[in-house]
């Protein structure tokens, strides 16, 4: 936890309101492998980090809900009888609000700050944080009594709902259920977890930022799960199946390929592929090879290049150069696409000079300078207490 930050976003809350803040972190997450399944009934495996989004709030007993955004330095304040959709970072918060009052909770005005320390649109799902650490909040100052799945759902529909965004649930999931130097692996059909502690022996993950802007409102993100959602009706009727993980076989995917259009055969078989990938890799995790973990990163990433059409030059050329480095052995692009970063699993005496080189190369080719973030897992979202870590 960054007990500096959260210390400066209680002081910030006490610039813009007068009661005393409870205070809570709601972390990012990082994904090892199971990209673009959790919407497809797949399986997942990712980790809530130590960097996330920090909460300052408290009740002020009127119908007014008042909050400061840290990181934009801006103030938005709404009578609870009027939330509706807008636009930027109000969205999420506001639909998280509206999820509270579409399920009648006994929530009323109260006053907030937040900020956090993870890039926006870098893939390590800061929305997500933003919308578990205020529904957390809210959950915990009016009593609601929803359970970490009922929260991480109602920011689901948060998601789908202003922000327009039709996620899937890895992101709440793994940000409310985290727990340190663990990663879940997450049925996201029947909603239900198991925690692999995470061995990385000798091993550090690190993030690669592209800085290329990753925005999945842009609709890119929506039109795949359009396309999983059209071929399947087909696979359904033809290999008689309830859903893409009853296919065993990946290539019987391509036994209908003339049925389909090109887009939405090549989304399905990428599917079906990575949800077989992601039950052998969470195999290879509990057995310790890290080595035949890294190859199939490197298949991921092809995948979802290739097929699945959610990569670009700039994460491709990340990806590339670090399969060339003998110190790297596993590393893809990480969460929606379309910029954002790289994860990468390199040899923790080789990380200075892997992050020094990399970033060397990538900003000679496309000027742009990348971020590098060495990542630590970390426990998911919930109260803290300053008092106790200072
Ligand atoms: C985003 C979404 C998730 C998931 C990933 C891709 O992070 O919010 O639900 O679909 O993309 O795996």
């Amino acid at each position: 936890m960054n007990v500096e930050l959260a210390a400066k976003i209680k002081g910030i809350f006490s610039e813009h309101f007068s009661a005393a803040p409870d205070l809570y972190f709601s972390p990012g997450r990082i994904n090892l492998i199971g990209e673009h399944i959790d919407y497809n009934d797949g399986f997942v495996m990712p980790a809530a980090i130590d960097k996330g989004i920090y909460y300052a709030i408290a009740k002020n007993q009127s119908h007014e809900v008042n909050f400061y955004a840290a990181d934009y330095k801006e103030k938005l304040c709404v009578n609870i009888g009027n939330i509706k959709k807008a636009a930027g970072w109000e969205n999420y918060v506001l639909s998280v609000v509206n999820e509270f009052l579409v399920l009648n909770k006994p929530i009323s005005g109260f006053d907030c700050a937040f900020g956090g320390d993870i890039p926006v649109g870098s893939g390590m799902s800061s929305s997500a944080a933003v919308e578990c650490g205020l529904a957390f909040a809210l959950n915990d100052i009016f009593n609601c009594g929803l359970t970490r799945t009922a929260l991480a759902l109602l920011c689901q529909r948060a998601e789908h709902n202003y922000p327009n965004v039709k996620c899937g649930i890895m992101d709440m999931y793994a940000g409310l259920n985290g727990k340190k130097d663990h990663v879940l692996f997450l049925d996201c059909k029947n909603i239900s977890h198991e925690y692999f502690p995470l061995q990385l022996k000798g091993y550090k993950i690190v993030l690669i930022n592209s800085k290329v802007h990753h925005s999945l409102a842009s609709g890119e993100y929506n039109i795949r799960r359009q396309r999983c959602e059209e071929g399947l009706p087909i696979l359904k009727k033809e290999l008689n199946i309830s859903s893409f993980r009853d296919i065993k076989k990946p290539e019987d995917v391509a036994l209908h390929k003339n049925k389909m259009t090109t887009e939405v055969y090549n989304c399905c078989r990428y599917v079906v592929d990575e949800i077989a990938r992601t039950k052998k890799g969470a195999s290879m995790l509990q057995k310790n090879d890290l080595a035949a973990f890294g190859k199939l990163m490197y298949e991921t990433h092809k995948g979802l290049s290739e097929l699945y059409d959610v990569s670009c030059a700039e994460l491709d050329f990340l990806v590339t150069y670090a399969g060339a480095d003998r110190n790297v052995i596993g590393a893809r692009l990480m969460g929606g696409g379309f910029g954002g970063c790289t994860i990468n699993i390199v040899k923790e005496t080789a990380v200075t000079d892997f992050v020094e080189q990399v970033t060397a190369a990538y900003n000679k080719q496309f000027n742009i300078l990348a971020g590098a973030y060495i990542v630590e897992t970390g426990d998911g979202t919930g109260r803290i207490n300053l008092l106790l870590t200072e």
